[in-house]
């Protein structure tokens, strides 16, 4: 039997963005293309300064084909108003770019993504980053953070603060928007959401080009 593909084979030589995304369109480097609708690409702007690295797409962002799109999604766009930061300056992807899930009842419930998979996909996520050169990378949640960091990285002691790193001039993580909707009740929801944006609201300097190491 032929190996399959790796991602990094189906990367074109000098890609644009959108034909990065029609190369990830035919990815099939680990399983999880079978049970996704179809790939779910970074979105935003080529000439970002801050890209934002999620886990991977939810359930209405496999049917979209869009990141960031579904409840996390709506809450991230809050976030970041009210932080000041316009989306559309932005660019939003995901370590993993195949929904992975599990069914329970009529509904797809989703599973985190592995190992295996978080590196056969990690070509297309270098592809992002070197295209975009962002002057701030900062991922959302554990999943986005470890693969970025390394596995010691601990975002419930470290989030919010610059973390040395080859990948831009300044990479930081915080929580993941899904964990602040799962909060227990409004009240801690409130809070978690008030220090998401305060995170958030650290990238100003670093956005604009200044040294605030
Ligand atoms: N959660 C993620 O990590 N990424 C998405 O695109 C949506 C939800
Ligand atoms: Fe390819 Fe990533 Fe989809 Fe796996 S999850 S098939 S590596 S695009």
């Amino acid at each position: 039997m032929p190996l399959k593909s790796s991602a990094e084979d189906l990367i074109p030589p000098r890609p644009t963005l959108p034909a990065l995304k029609s190369a990830a369109a035919d990815c099939q480097a680990c399983d999880l293309w079978k049970t996704g609708t179809q790939t779910v690409f970074g979105d935003g702007s080529r000439r970002a300064n801050v890209l934002f690295i999620g886990e991977q797409p939810g359930n209405e962002e496999d049917l979209t084909g869009k990141p960031f799109v579904g409840p996390a999604g709506k809450l991230f766009d809050n976030a970041l108003g009210d932080a000041g930061i316009d989306r559309k300056q932005t660019y939003v992807t995901n370590v993993v770019k195949h929904f992975k899930w599990e069914p329970r009842g009529k509904r797809r419930i989703h599973k985190k993504p592995n190992a295996v998979e978080i590196a056969a996909c990690r070509p297309w996520l270098e592809a992002e980053i070197a295209l975009v050169k962002p002057e701030v990378i900062v991922a959302l949640g554990a999943t986005a953070a470890q693969a970025l960091l390394g596995p010691k990285f601990r975002v419930t002691k470290q989030r919010g603060e610059f973390i040395e790193s080859t990948l831009a001039p300044y990479v930081m993580a915080t929580v993941h928007p899904s964990s602040i909707l799962r909060a227990p009740d409004d009240e801690t929801r409130r809070l978690e959401y008030r220090r998401f944006v305060d995170d958030l609201k650290k990238l100003a300097p670093a956005r604009a080009g200044a040294v605030i190491k």
